[in-house]
């Protein structure tokens, strides 16, 4: 769409209110653009189209994906669909004829639609919601944020991620609070074994749980919400922060079946949002007490608006985070978490007998969405992910930490079978060229 920007405001908020998403479309399709409207395959609202490779086909023409590399990395940040782009080209031409008029004066009103549409999606009140920039802003906010005294003791795992680790541990340094760490051997397909570690670490000191919904480097889905009931039976004093970075937009579930106090998450993950946009949720009766992270006039303010005084940031971009949820919303939580889990379930299952072949995540939809890591023996994850991209122009993450060791892919819902299907065709070769290598230099 065309901004044809007037000069009468009204006029004028009323074109933004349609790139924004505020205007409600006759179907979630419409959110794909005129053109691609044409040639939507018929879907039946409650139809399952997991396997229906004309739909997503269509859907994967709604990105710009590139013809060259095949990205197999969209955990680690998301491509956007063109109508995302879009929006935000236009926010940004918009903005660059003046600036702190447009951004301050005009876009900055949106924000408060944005955060409606983005409570609607995690299920929850908009003033529970606060627009940021990534999921560490947002963990670091609670974090940092948290009144915790020297001795009170936090819940955590090895397998959070390193931002979230670090935060803590400067509150230890700095504070002498007590980090609790809790090890899980990856894949676990018992919620209960999982609860279980964390109520053995629990004790009168612990104040705090930190939960990372779906961890980062295999896949792993938690039982946030039986963790934090467990913690809650132990202590109703007990805080619970969930890292929702990898699940939001990923896994279908509204943010308060988490039964958490405090999430954070980025919207350039699974959401396909700009780059550099997240989102913080804080319980209401949570708000006032959590500090904030830059200072705000009234920190103890039961406004959610205080954990927005970020400064001057990119207006355009928290715009068109508008956008990228009525695409969301277009194909729907439900499909999009079952066909996430299809293409994992896909590629690994065609590699499950390759000899040396070993994977680090779960294939029961409970335990796991889009994300897998596996590794080839004998080769470290490092060697793998270079091989598979000179060999195949397939990108993926090589990852090690801890106990986990592997190469990382996550497909999305623009990645078609055809590059799946190269990934295992060079998952094979490389796994069969690593036996050949080994054999000779055994009998040398
Ligand atoms: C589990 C988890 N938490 C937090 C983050 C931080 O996200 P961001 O880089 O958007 O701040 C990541 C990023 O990969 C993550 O995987």
């Amino acid at each position: 769409m065309a901004l044809n920007f007037t000069s009468n405001r009204r006029g004028f908020v009323k074109k933004l209110s349609g790139i924004a998403g505020l205007v409600t479309l006759p179907t979630g399709l419409a959110a794909l653009g005129k053109e691609q409207q044409l040639f939507a395959p018929k879907v039946a609202p409650a139809e399952d189209v997991t396997s229906r490779e004309d739909y997503w086909g269509f859907i994967q023409q709604a990105y710009s994906s590139s013809p060259n590399v095949i990205n197999l990395n969209n955990g680690g940040v998301s491509p956007q669909p063109i109508v995302v782009q879009n929006a935000l080209d236009q926010y940004n031409r918009l903005s660059n004829e003046a600036p702190s008029y447009y951004m301050w004066r005009t876009l900055d009103e949106g924000r408060e639609s944005v955060r409606i549409k983005l409570a609607d999606l995690a299920g929850c009140s908009p003033e529970e919601i606060a627009i940021n920039r990534n999921a560490s802003e947002a963990l670091e906010t609670i974090i940092f944020g948290l009144n915790l005294q020297k001795g009170d003791e936090v819940v955590l795992t090895k397998q959070d991620y390193p931002n979230v680790i670090n935060a803590w541990k400067q509150r230890e340094k700095r504070e002498g609070i007590v980090l609790k760490f809790i090890n899980l051997d990856l894949p676990i397909e018992d919620n209960q074994l999982i609860v279980r570690k964390y109520q053995e670490a629990f004790t009168a000191q612990t104040k705090v749980i930190m939960i990372t919904h779906l961890i980062n480097w295999s896949g792993q889905i938690m039982p946030a919400a039986l963790i934090s009931r467990a913690a809650k039976k132990f202590n109703t004093a007990i805080q619970v922060v969930i890292d929702g970075a990898h699940s939001f937009a990923h896994i279908a579930y509204k943010i308060p079946d988490l039964e958490g106090d405090y999430y954070g998450t980025s919207l350039h993950k699974w959401l396909s949002s700009p780059f550099g946009t997240g989102m913080l949720y804080v319980k209401q009766s949570r708000i006032k007490e959590l500090w904030t992270l830059l200072a705000a006039e009234d920190p103890n303010s039961s406004d959610i608006r205080k954990f927005e005084r970020l400064g001057t940031r990119s207006f355009p971009t928290e715009m068109a985070i508008g956008q990228a949820i009525n695409f969301h919303n277009a194909i729907g939580d439900e499909r999009k978490q079952k066909r996430l889990h299809y293409l994992k379930n896909y590629w690994v299952e065609k590699c499950l007998d390759i000899p040396g072949f070993t994977t680090q995540t779960s294939l029961n939809p409970e335990f796991s969405g889009a994300l897998a890591t596996f590794a080839i023996k004998g080769m470290s994850p490092g060697q793998v992910a270079a091989e598979l991209f000179k060999k195949a122009r397939i990108h993926t993450s090589a990852t090690v930490w801890e106990n986990i060791s592997g190469v990382r892919v996550t497909p999305h819902v623009y990645t078609p079978l055809k590059d799946l299907d190269r990934l295992v065709n060079t998952i094979h070769l490389i796994a069969k060229e690593n036996v050949a290598a080994t054999s000779r230099s055994s009998l040398n």
